[in-house]
């Protein structure tokens, strides 16, 4: 199947002041510096020598929410939660991908569900198991990292990695991460320069960094749903928290429980805390 074009998202003029919000608040959670105090952001890591590469979208003066892209024919339900999508026998060259997610006002977003797609090293998806499929969900920081492979190519598209976000109770960003240095980035009608990893080498693998931004309100987060003891027939919602087999889980996503959803069998709707 082909995967078609879509219209870009305009970008709106950029606003100033964002920095210091940022700062101030990755000061705040307690998140990695640089020497020199700036936070170890994804835009902080260069390319390499030689490479001119326009800027990632990342959470600055000016920043705009990570422009969604079509999903293509591929992506399947229900993938492994994973952050590794290789073995020791995967072909291909090791790429890590790792950034943060933050909200439109710079605040890292934690626990935001970021579920990958992509080709193997060959361009092929497969569509009968979940080999290089996989989701997780974002730290207490915002971070995220996934190790994987560099795609390889798909017919009659540039290298690119699908994904899906999706805050807590938020709708779902679907979009594509690019790689720099691409011939194909020229000749891809779907490819979006706000979409382009940081990609350096290190040693034979890779190491990309993306940070998204995502149109999520900064509401004060209600108090957590009663929870209880996990039952059947209950309708809850996200950040509620029950006792199941000794353990105690923190729900994803809203939902109405049933048979065979109970916690440790549904990580998709429930987080062991
Ligand atoms: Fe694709």
């Amino acid at each position: 199947m082909a995967e078609d074009s879509t219209p870009r998202p305009q970008r709106r003029p950029a606003t100033p002041s964002r920095k210091s919000v940022l700062r101030g608040a990755l000061l705040a959670t307690g998140l990695p510096l640089f020497l020199g105090g700036a936070p170890a952001l994804a835009r902080n890591l260069r390319p390499s020598a030689g490479e001119q590469l326009p800027l990632t979208p990342y959470c600055d003066d000016g920043d705009d929410p990570t422009p969604p892209q079509m999903e293509g024919p591929y992506f399947k339900p229900n993938s492994p939660r994973r952050s590794s999508l290789i073995d020791a026998g995967t072909p291909g060259t090791r790429l890590t991908i790792s950034g943060y997610v933050f909200g439109p006002t710079c605040r890292p977003l934690p626990n935001v569900l970021l579920d990958f797609w992509q080709a193997d090293v060959n361009g092929a998806y497969d569509n009968t198991g979940y080999r290089f499929r996989g989701h997780q969900y974002t730290d207490e920081q915002g971070a995220f990292k996934l190790a994987t492979i560099v795609p390889g190519l798909y017919p009659g598209r540039t290298r690119h990695v699908h994904v899906k976000a999706q805050a807590p109770g938020h709708p779902v960003l679907t979009t594509q991460l690019y790689f720099p240095g691409e011939p194909r980035n020229s000749t891809d009608t779907i490819f979006d320069p706000a979409l382009l990893m940081t990609v350096r080498p290190v040693g034979a693998a890779r190491e990309a960094t993306f940070d998204f931004v995502l149109n999520v309100p900064h509401t004060p987060p209600p108090s957590p749903p009663p929870g209880g003891t996990w039952r059947t027939g209950v309708d809850y919602r996200p950040g509620a928290r029950v006792e199941y087999g000794g353990f105690s889980y923190e729900c994803l996503q809203g939902h109405l429980s049933q048979p065979g959803w109970e916690p440790p069998n549904a990580p998709a709707l429930w987080r062991r805390i």
